[in-house]
């Protein structure tokens, strides 16, 4: 089976051509970053006008790379869900329609069960049951996985996600749009031991997570030094990204102890982070447990990984008719 996937829940408009394996015959992400830069974050109204604007190109493009023909697909999966209802309903109703007209089959995927089958992308898949940390610009959440879609929410943030943190800490620093990549940048040049910011939730039995007191704290510091040197910069960036990590793999290793799981993973946008990755193979080597972390290129959102889920969905006879509608929240 040959399936496009489609994948605009937020700021990129992706589309993939993924065949049973699952193999990616081809990915195309449309970064709307630049859209976006100049207002600090993601404007919801903007970004629904540009997926609108290149999702048929960015379509084209990825059939075109996949090295096929639009006859050789066998059927569509698009994300429903959740993210900016906007934005869901330019990628699902396309979905829909493509799939509509050529008598193929839709899947409807949800955007955090995608995070998680992206680590099937990739050779080496971790075998169920594994405790997954889903860490992105909207979700942080801890899920016990021991199906394709038998996924046990054992803990989430009561606040702001981890991506989000470092997104509006990146703000703070006045270092742009999206903060991780350049946060995890400006912190290889700084003393992670600087600013003792606090560890929220740790100290809490349970596995929720609390990230807006370490974005407080990092606003103060900010205020109580006299100027904000380079130096300062990159010591806050290092000292950020080292409380955030370290209350993160915490809860991950936990939770895996907890429930007596030997493999943990890692998925979503923050994932892509550098020390996050090694300290989680780290940690898992010290454990004597396997850890599992997509390839940088799937951590964030792609659409392989909503044709991945879709695959299996669509395998399991799930369809989604004329009448099925996006849904913006989780839960
Ligand atoms: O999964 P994703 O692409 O979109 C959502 O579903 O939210 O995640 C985007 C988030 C952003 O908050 C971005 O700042 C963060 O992932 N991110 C990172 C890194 N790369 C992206 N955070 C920390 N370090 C990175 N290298
Ligand atoms: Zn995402």
């Amino acid at each position: 089976m040959i399936v496009l996937g489609i994948e605009t829940s937020c700021d990129d408009t992706a589309a993939a051509v993924v065949e049973d394996g699952p193999r990616v015959l081809s990915s195309i992400v449309a970064s709307q970053i630049e859209t976006h830069r100049a207002f600090g974050g993601v404007v919801p109204e903007l970004a629904s006008r540009r997926h609108i604007e290149s999702l048929s190109a960015v379509v084209e493009e990825a059939i075109a790379r996949a090295g096929i023909t639009p006859e050789r697909i066998d059927a569509v999966a698009a994300t429903r869900g959740p993210g900016l209802v906007g934005s869901l309903l330019v990628g699902f109703s396309f979905a829909k329609g493509y799939a509509w007209a050529r008598g193929l089959p839709l899947a409807g995927v949800n955007h955090l069960e995608a995070h998680i089958h992206a680590l099937f992308l990739e050779d080496r898949p971790p075998a169920y049951p594994f405790v997954s940390l889903l860490v992105s610009g909207g979700h942080t959440a801890l899920y016990l996985v021991s199906s394709p879609f038998g996924m046990e929410l054992l803990g989430q943030t009561r606040d702001d996600a981890a991506g989000e943190a470092f997104d509006k800490v990146a703000k703070m620093l006045g270092l742009g749009y999206p903060g991780g990549p350049v946060i995890e940048k400006l912190a290889r040049c700084g003393d992670p031991h600087r600013f003792p910011f606090p560890r929220p939730a740790l100290d809490q039995p349970g596995f929720d997570f609390s990230f807006s007191g370490i974005k407080t704290a990092v606003g103060r510091m900010i205020e109580r030094l006299p100027s904000l040197s380079e130096g300062d910069a990159a010591d806050l960036a290092a000292s950020f990204q080292a409380a955030v990590i370290e209350v993160l793999l915490a809860k991950l290793v936990r939770a895996a102890a907890a429930k007596g799981c030997p493999r943990i993973a890692v998925v979503g946008g923050v994932a892509a982070n550098g020390p996050l990755r090694r300290r989680t193979e780290q940690a898992a080597r010290e454990c004597g447990i396997e850890a599992f972390l997509p390839p940088p290129r799937w951590c964030g959102d792609n659409a392989a990984m909503v044709a991945a889920a879709g695959l299996h969905l669509l395998r399991a006879g799930h369809r989604c008719g004329p009448e099925s509608d996006v849904f913006s929240r989780s839960g």
